[in-house]
């Protein structure tokens, strides 16, 4: 009997060799993209401090409260750890950590990676997905933020995206505007408190701000009307923005001003944005973004600003699926990765082990996609495999070239064929390579 057939957990997925060429061709572009703009790569690990989220993050957000996979602390002192759901606390622990404060505050850093959140799976929306993010510590200049937007819209350019994305932008204001904010917000909602859901009424006293981005329909009409930051901004933080919008423009940049948007994490200081690709409905953010100039604080570090963005890959996809992006040629060279250059040819089976050493030279002398059969296969079938794998090159070995200390050199594609020394094949298969 068979036995039960296992399955990759709930929102989760393969990625196999040929999803990995879309994704390999999203790395790549990303790696570009912040290296144009000086970002250095960072890898933290994928484990951190539940606390270290819930401090940064906050206590009352949705993925604190609902979407963190937690391990357990092993007894004693031993604390418990959360695979990460985001990046930017991991950064800002990191930079911390690493003392960059005192040693070299201005830090322009990327990642890339899987992250974490026990969400419910639907369209765009995984358990386990990559972001690519950048943070950039140390300066509160509204360029900056500027930049980053810049750069976030650049990653989509590159992949193919025109005018059907959306930058929307707005701000969060500073601790002193919030604060006024937060008593505009309650003095709003107060009154119709008892007509909200359980979530709202918990949240009203813990962190008001959170029943502007409830999905309850109920809930979400009776937020039409509510105060806005914009009217409560210090005159610091409206001359921010005012610089922010400024700059975007002058990199050519024409930003929706949207106040409806609210970030889902507490971090958020002034400028928040995110790109959207509308035809993906609720769910259509590629990308959320912003500044977090108190975050560094409450992780343990000196106050410092920052600011910073992370694009999500499951979304992006799908938006590039709708769109028929990237151009194949875009793709070109990484499909040729899963195929051969030089498929090695035993006539016999006497050659087997031969071919298995050339292959071996061919390999050492720094050629890529060398091949040889391991299934038996005949010398025809050989050939027709050499073919649908794409070689360029078959090197051909019978015994007649044995005895000969020979081996034939067929270009595939001009059905040419030419008889070199054994011992020269792998110099003369480089050279014509040009490796
Ligand atoms: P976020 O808005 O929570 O921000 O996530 C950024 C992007 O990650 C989203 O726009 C979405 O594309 C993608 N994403 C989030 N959750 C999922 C999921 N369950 N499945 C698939 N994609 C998802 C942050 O994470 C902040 N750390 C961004 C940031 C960096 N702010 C400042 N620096």
């Amino acid at each position: 009997m068979a036995r039960e057939a296992h399955r990759a957990p709930r929102g989760t997925r393969d990625l196999l060799p040929e999803d990995l060429i879309l994704i390999r061709h999203l790395e790549r572009t990303a790696h570009r993209v912040a290296r144009s703009a000086r970002y250095s790569e960072i890898r933290p690990p994928l484990i951190e401090e539940t606390r270290l989220f819930a401090r940064s993050l906050g206590e009352t957000s949705d993925v604190v409260e609902k979407e963190m996979f937690t391990v357990p602390g092993r007894g004693g002192s031993d604390s418990s750890y959360t695979l990460r759901p985001e990046g930017t606390a991991g950064a800002a622990r990191a930079y911390v950590q690493g003392g960059f404060p005192i040693r070299a505050p201005f830090q322009k850093w990327y990642y890339l990676g899987p992250m974490f959140r026990y969400e419910r799976p639907q369209k765009g929306r995984e358990r386990q997905f990559t972001q690519f993010g950048v943070e950039a510590f140390g300066s509160r200049d509204p360029r900056l933020d500027a930049e980053v937007v810049d750069l976030a819209v650049r990653f989509f350019e590159a992949l193919g995206f025109g005018s059907e994305l959306q930058v929307r932008v707005n701000t969060m204001g500073d601790e002193e505007d919030r604060g006024r904010w937060r008593e505009a917000l309650r003095a709003f909602f107060a009154p119709t408190l008892g007509e909200r859901c359980d979530d709202c009424r918990a949240r009203f006293e813990r962190n008001v701000f959170r029943l502007l981005d409830c999905k309850v329909a109920g809930c979400r009409e009776r937020n039409q009307g509510a105060p806005e930051l914009l009217g409560l901004l210090g005159s610091d933080s409206a001359a921010h923005h005012r610089a922010f919008l400024s700059a975007l423009r002058a990199l050519g940049r024409e930003p929706i001003e949207d106040p409806g948007i609210v970030r889902g994490l507490d971090y958020y200081t002034r400028t928040i944005f995110e790109i959207h690709y509308p035809p993906l409905g609720s769910r259509s953010a590629l990308c959320g973004g912003g500044r977090y100039d108190g975050l560094i604080e409450e992780v343990g570090g000196p106050p410092t600003p920052a600011v910073g963005f992370a694009i999500g890959f499951s979304a992006t996809e799908l938006a590039l699926g709708e769109l028929g992006l990237p151009p194949a040629a875009d793709l070109a060279d990484l499909r040729a990765e899963l195929g051969a250059e030089v498929y090695c040819v035993a006539i016999t089976d006497q050659e087997r082990e031969e071919t298995l050493a050339l292959a071996g030279e061919l390999r050492r002398a720094g050629l890529t996609g060398v091949e040889l059969d391991f299934r038996g296969k005949s010398a025809k079938a050989q050939f027709k495999e050499a073919g649908r794998l794409g070689a360029r090159f078959a090197l051909v070995l019978g015994p007649e070239e044995r005895a000969e200390g020979v081996v034939v050199l067929r270009d595939m594609a001009e059905r040419r064929e030419e008889r070199i020394p054994r011992a020269e094949a792998a110099a003369a298969l480089a050279a014509r390579l040009g490796r």
